[in-house]
């Protein structure tokens, strides 16, 4: 039997916040509303962030309110802190099922730029919003950035990577995202990085988050496939980026992402034609 991939659609979180133009709720929400019917599992939908630092999610309680949820999808959001985490309690609908999303930065660079703290801050800053979420029965994710290159510190090593993992698990399970933010990342250096950082994480409990800004997200993603990597991240039509890594535009694409895992043979249980549908729809939000 085919194996299965599982994708995890970031286009109107880690897509939409990179946009310099404010996009409507009504048109995210048509965004969201579509995807939902293509069969994937997991969208993320927004952030409970500071609006004063990401403007373009200042909306995102009147997306969940709006968006018509579809039973057996996932919907995530970015919260990077105890008041992120009320933001969120305020603004999720009884009855839907959602996850959780805490980042921090492999490199001290990142974490300064995009969270105004250091590292081991930011993990503070988290773990009372794990807990909560623990607590509420509401499942949790973590992200790290800059796996491979940071903006401002350069080259990441793959021992800072690992040593970030531990840190995001010793506050408790979850899977953990790693993201080569500005899309630097070669298959050769993405297979180091996943070498150190599955001594701390099970395979399992990984995934893949590659942004295309130097066109090797898909190779890089091959590699992660080969060492036996299921679980990747990306975003319809391509959108995207970080705010707050400049050069970071272009997260892989979802349409592309499954070209190459149906042609290796996987299957995603993500119907091809419906995200053809709201590639379309993303593009035209450009
Ligand atoms: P700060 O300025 O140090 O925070 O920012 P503060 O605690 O001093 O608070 C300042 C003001 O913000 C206060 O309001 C707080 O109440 C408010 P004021 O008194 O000035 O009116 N505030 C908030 N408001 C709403 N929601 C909140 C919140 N927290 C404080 N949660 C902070 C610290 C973390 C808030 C800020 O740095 C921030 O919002 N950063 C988020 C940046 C971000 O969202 N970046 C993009 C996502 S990460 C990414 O894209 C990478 C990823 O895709 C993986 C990859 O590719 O690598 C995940
Ligand atoms: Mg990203």
């Amino acid at each position: 039997m085919a194996e299965f991939v599982r994708i995890h659609e970031v286009g109107p979180r880690d897509g939409l916040q990179n946009e310099p133009a404010l996009i409507g709720v009504d048109r995210k929400v048509a965004l969201i509303d579509l995807l939902g019917t293509s069969g994937l599992r997991d969208i993320e939908v927004g952030s409970f962030v500071s609006p004063k630092w990401v403007p373009q999610m200042a909306d995102t309680d009147r997306v969940l309110a709006r968006l018509r949820p579809v039973a057996g999808v996932r919907y995530g959001v970015l919260v990077p802190n105890l008041r992120g985490w009320d933001g969120f309690v305020a603004a999720r609908v009884p009855g839907v099922t959602y996850e959780v999303a805490v980042f921090i930065s492999a490199s001290e660079g990142f974490s300064q730029s995009n969270l105004n703290c250091s590292i081991a801050t930011s993990v503070e800053r988290l773990t009372p919003v794990v807990h909560a979420a623990q607590a509420a029965g509401v499942g949790v994710r973590g992200y790290i950035s800059c796996v491979t290159d940071c903006p401002f510190d350069g080259p990441v090593p793959p021992e800072a990577v690992a040593r970030a993992a531990a840190m995001l698990r010793k506050v408790a399970p979850m899977q953990v995202s790693l993201g080569d933010t500005i899309g630097k990342g070669t298959p050769a250096r993405v297979a180091a990085m996943l070498d150190a950082v599955m001594v701390v994480v099970p395979l399992a409990d990984l995934a893949g988050h590659f942004h295309d800004t130097g066109g090797r997200a898909l190779a890089n993603v091959k590699m992660a496939l080969d060492m036996g990597l299921r679980a990747f991240d990306s975003a319809v039509g391509g959108l995207g980026g970080c705010p707050y890594a400049p050069g970071a535009p272009g997260n892989l694409a979802t349409e592309a992402l499954l070209e190459l895992v149906h042609g290796l043979g996987f299957t995603t249980g993500v119907d091809v034609d419906v995200i053809a549908k709201a590639a379309e729809m993303a593009r035209a939000m450009r």
